[in-house]
């Protein structure tokens, strides 16, 4: 298995990025979409951290497969489709997951699948950074416990959750049109935005996110990951959606 690493100038400019802090990673998900005129293709960009920045809870290597690899390939998918329907390139892949019903039936499942995956992950990567102990902040604190009642009840909730999504998919802590939080699953590569539900937080419980540092044991990756959960971005993310 290849286990090819960044070159000196490469992690000068991972470790710049980690610098920016969740800077980087809210500027990943805000980044306007390309000019309204040109093609809205998927692009897979850098982790905006170097592929050991979880370590130990997760691995530098599963980081490597799980980011050049696999979220490479559902770009990849969405991108064959959306070039095969050409009306899809005129909005982001955000958006025609969010109206996946609306699209042509030719390139639903594809979009769904390959585009689920795609915005799923690019999502995903975001949230992620290790947190040393601390915990949601401000609005998405108070909110957390006046939904839930505390937050370890929220973490109890989340991760039975995450324990529980049968066969491949995700759990999401995620915000309702009426701006409610609630704890969700998707199976597969479905996203939240297809119900109009916006994801605050999200981990991913394909086996491809965990196997290799715990095999079947999707409970310990589940507990891991409130090691790297990027709290200062969830909690910001939360407040910018709460103001519509
Ligand atoms: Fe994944």
């Amino acid at each position: 298995m290849e286990k090819e690493q960044p070159s000196r100038t490469d992690r000068r400019e991972f470790f710049s990025s980690v610098v920016a802090g969740s800077v980087a990673a809210a500027a990943m998900l805000a980044r306007p979409a390309q000019a309204a005129d040109g093609p809205q293709l998927a692009k897979v960009e850098p982790l905006p951290y170097p592929y050991d920045a979880l370590e130990p809870y997760i691995d530098a290597e599963t980081m490597h497969l799980h980011h050049d690899k696999h979220y490479q390939s559902y770009a990849d998918g969405y991108n064959k489709a959306a070039q095969a329907q050409p009306s899809l390139l005129a909005v982001s892949p955000e958006a025609n997951v969010a109206n996946l019903a609306s699209l042509p039936e030719s390139v639903q499942t594809a979009v769904r699948n390959s585009g689920g995956g795609f915005v799923n992950h690019k999502f995903f990567w975001t949230v992620l950074k290790k947190n040393n102990g601390a915990g949601p902040q401000g609005e998405l604190a108070k909110a957390i416990d006046a939904k839930f009642g505390s937050f370890t009840a929220f973490q109890t909730e989340f991760t039975k959750a995450a324990a529980t999504v049968f066969g491949s998919g995700w759990a999401w802590l995620a915000l309702g049109p009426d701006n409610t939080l609630a704890i969700e699953q998707t199976h597969n590569q479905d996203s939240t935005l297809t119900a109009k539900h916006r994801p605050v937080l999200g981990i991913d419980v394909w086996e491809h996110a965990y196997y290799l540092k715990y095999q079947n044991r999707r409970p310990e990756y589940v507990a891991a990951f409130y090691n790297v959960i990027n709290w200062e971005f969830v909690s910001g993310r939360y407040a910018e959606l709460m103001k519509g």
